[in-house]
């Protein structure tokens, strides 16, 4: 467990609804020490795994994707809300609490030849991760695992990872 980089994630209560502790991650993005260790972690982790692409997801997996793709000197796939890439995408829909929502990837993003790493800030339901690992299965690619820089042990997605037999690492628990 990565000490340091848990005591700079604030826990807002109530937001955004009542009764929901919000883990928020911009202070650890603010504090550069912090932050330059969460994403070592990660390369110390994936330096010698065959990555050849980091696959972020829309919003904050952008954020720890990107810094982790630069660091490894390999390129970054968007997963992105509907409406957002230009070109020809694949879609996958996902169950929210309330309602549902939908990420897309360019449907020449990644190939067989692909081997992929899937980020995001942060575990939850497992819904939007799911989704994420039905698009890089769509496109051929092979999955590394998935990498989180939080996970919350009380809700479903630790849970329905590992009854999927999907492989995930996170730096922090709550
Ligand atoms: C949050 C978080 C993860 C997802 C985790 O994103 O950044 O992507 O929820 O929840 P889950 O495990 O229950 O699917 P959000 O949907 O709030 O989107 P945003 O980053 O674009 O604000
Ligand atoms: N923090 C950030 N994003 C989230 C959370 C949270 O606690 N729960 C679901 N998405």
């Amino acid at each position: 467990m990565r000490e340091r980089i848990r005591s700079v994630i604030r826990a807002v209560p109530d937001y955004p609804k009542p009764g929901i502790v919000f883990r928020d991650i911009t202070p650890l993005l603010a504090d550069g020490d912090a932050f330059a260790e969460a994403i070592n972690s990660f390369v110390e982790r994936y330096r010698n795994a065959g990555l050849t692409k980091i696959v972020g997801i829309e919003a904050r997996g952008f954020i720890f994707g990107t810094a982790l793709a630069y660091a490894l000197g390999i390129g970054f796939v968007p997963l992105r809300k509907p409406g957002k890439l230009p070109a020809k995408t694949l879609q996958q829909r996902y169950s929210l609490e309330y309602g549902e929502d939908a990420l897309e990837i360019h449907t020449d993003a990644l190939g067989a030849h692909d081997h992929v790493l899937i980020i995001d800030d942060l575990l939850a339901t497992g819904g939007t991760v799911l989704a994420a690992v039905d698009l890089v299965k769509q496109t051929g690619a092979s999955l590394q695992e998935c990498a989180f820089v939080i996970s919350l042990d009380q809700l479903p997605g630790v849970d329905r990872l590992q009854q999927a037999a999907i492989p995930y690492y996170t730096l922090c628990r709550f």
